[in-house]
């Protein structure tokens, strides 16, 4: 059985959204599993130069090299600029980490249609821009991984979370239709979906006093990472963290009429609530 070092010591490895929670952990994994090459990519510099110095002055990286790039990965040029420029000096990533989202909550009927395309440019098209211009030189090699980060949300619409629900469903959509194509190129392609992390994400203006707070079922970033690993490895299409989530998932998909209702139910009441204790403090 190989050790993570010898999984990843040779490996080059990418990583979009690495300034900040599961993205970040994710980098200082692959680092501590002694990846040869983590590529730091996020939109700001000032954090994405801090994780380059942590990884580079730590003991456990050992020889892995870390370079950072700032993109904003909504931006079409900013991904073909990038890509450029890592293909030029590196020829080729082994391992594609399309982590980088952002989540805007509330009402459609509360929100620009701005917000909407902010949404689905920055998790899926980015997604898709980074996937076009990293899979050339993957095919070509014969080698390499995608890992797309999705969500739970890619599987249930939620009420207060149309535009994210409707990229994190794309996301599984375009990641389905790539593992067929990819069938016997050796590129495979795996989607992590986890439930509720406890990041930066609900930071966002957006959820206001809707944030949540961290209990119960909240994951770690580190399981989230630790399941990004394993996708890197893997052959299955999508790796749901935690795994048992997947049994509602299966629920869903054959049981609809038993629960949608309850689901709708349950996050209705969540966004109903949250908007009457906005509304009583405004
Ligand atoms: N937290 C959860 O509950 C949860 C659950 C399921 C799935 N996810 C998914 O996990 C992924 C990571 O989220 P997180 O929880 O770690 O959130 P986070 O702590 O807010 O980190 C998000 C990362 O994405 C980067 N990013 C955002 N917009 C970007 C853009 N336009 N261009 C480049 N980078 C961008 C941010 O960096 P900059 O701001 O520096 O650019 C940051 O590094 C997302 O795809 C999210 O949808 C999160």
């Amino acid at each position: 059985m190989k050790s993570n070092y010898d999984k990843f010591e040779r490996k080059i490895v990418l990583i979009t959204g690495a300034s900040d929670g599961i993205g970040r952990q994710t980098a200082l994994d692959f680092a501590s599993a002694r990846a040869m090459v983590v590529i730091l990519v996020a939109r700001t510099d000032s954090k994405l130069a801090e994780l380059e110095r942590n990884i580079k002055g730590s003991s456990w990286a050992g020889q892995t090299k870390v370079v950072h790039y700032c993109c904003d990965v909504s931006n079409k040029k900013d991904v073909s600029d990038l890509a450029q420029k890592v293909i030029d000096r590196f020829g080729y990533v082994d391992i594609l980490v399309n982590n980088a989202g952002i989540g805007i909550y509330g009402k459609l009927e509360d929100q620009t249609v701005e917000d909407v395309e902010l949404v689905m440019r920055t998790n899926y098209l980015g997604t898709a821009y980074f996937t076009k211009a990293f899979l050339a030189p993957m095919i070509s090699r014969r080698s390499g991984h995608i890992v797309n980060v999705a969500s739970v949300a890619g599987s249930f619409g939620v009420a207060g979370m149309a535009g994210y629900c409707a990229s994190k469903y794309a996301i599984l959509g375009f990641s389905e239709s790539l593992y067929h194509e990819l069938y016997g190129t050796g590129v495979r392609i795996t989607v992590v979906s986890p439930i509720g992390v406890k990041t930066n994400f609900f930071n966002h203006y957006s959820f206001g006093p809707r944030k949540p707070n961290y209990s119960g079922f909240f994951l770690e970033p580190q399981a989230v990472s630790k399941a990004i690993l394993r996708a890197s490895c893997s052959s299955r299409l999508e790796i749901i963290v935690p795994f048992y989530v997947r049994a509602g998932v299966w629920l869903k998909q054959t049981f609809p009429f038993l629960l949608n209702p309850l689901v709708g139910w349950l996050f209705r009441r969540q966004l109903n609530k949250s908007e009457r204790s906005v509304s009583h403090k405004s």
